[in-house]
């Protein structure tokens, strides 16, 4: 059996219904994980209730969780099952100048990319929902360590996920509970599908990456490595995914 093997492990993917999460929702259950599937809307669930009964491999199992990160945690913390591992990755971006920057449009950004996946991780240890040894994995940005005009709040928050991660991997280390992060550069998802990054942005963006633009399976395949056995000794890094982006 392989070191990165996720078979059988019971895994909470959030924001399972679109982008990286939906790609990593539907890669691990072919992989045969047990998964706890986050979602918020009802037709995007069903929808990934479809796709993922198509896969019919190694017998895994998946349960449907719907909730909002920013207002049903307890909820979503009850109906959740004792987790192997978890990968907070639902997140929402805002590209706005500080000057045209709202404090509440600030404080939902927090809210949904870093308060509410700590608040949750939080209710789940003190519910004792997080198995000895297991392995949770936060998807972060390359955002938190540059300097791009605009991202004061998305890379504010992603910033305190990176510094959070090595308090958090110290402070579970007593039950061998492993805490990374994954910092991915540029990816095409519905994250970006907006007037920002046209064709031509998009373009542009690539030529800064030495090895062109990423996408989703680049972050399904570091997920499952920091989930598997393969990266026991791994815990409290950034794991940058970035096509060389800082090489120049
Ligand atoms: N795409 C990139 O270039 C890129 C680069 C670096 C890091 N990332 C990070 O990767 C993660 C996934 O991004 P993506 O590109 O896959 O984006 P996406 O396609 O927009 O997916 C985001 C997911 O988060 C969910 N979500 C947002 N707010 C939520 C809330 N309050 N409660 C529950 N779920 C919520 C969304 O649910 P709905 O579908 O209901 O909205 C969706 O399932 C994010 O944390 C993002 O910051 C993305």
């Amino acid at each position: 059996m392989s070191i990165f093997n996720i078979k059988n492990k019971t895994i909470l993917i959030t924001g399972a219904t679109s982008g990286i999460g939906l790609e990593i929702s539907k890669e691990f259950k072919k992989i045969g994980a047990n998964l706890n599937l986050l979602g918020r809307n009802k037709k995007k669930l069903n929808n990934i209730e479809l796709d993922l009964k198509n896969i019919k491999k190694n017998n895994s199992s998946f349960k449907l969780i719907k909730g909002d990160l920013t207002q049903d945690l307890d909820l979503i913390a009850a109906e959740v099952d004792n987790l192997d591992g978890i990968v907070f990755n639902a997140g929402i971006v805002d590209y706005k100048p500080l000057k045209f920057l709202d404090e509440s449009e600030l404080i939902e950004l927090f809210n949904t990319n870093y308060f509410s996946s700590i608040f949750l991780l939080k209710k789940l240890i003190k519910q004792d929902k997080i198995n000895y040894g297991a392995s949770i994995v936060f998807i972060s940005s390359l955002s938190a360590s540059l300097g791009v005009p605009g991202t004061l709040a998305y890379s504010a928050s992603k910033a305190s996920i990176n510094s959070s991660v090595r308090v958090l991997a110290s402070e579970l280390s007593r039950k061998k509970i492993r805490v990374n992060s994954i910092a991915p550069g540029l990816i095409k998802t519905p994250l970006i599908e907006n007037e920002i990054f046209n064709n031509e942005k998009l373009m542009e963006e690539k030529s800064k990456y030495p090895l062109g633009l990423g996408n989703a399976k680049d972050v399904v395949y570091s997920s499952q490595f920091l989930l598997s056995d393969a990266s026991r000794w791994i815990t409290g890094i950034v794991l940058e995914l970035n096509g060389g982006f800082k090489l120049k």
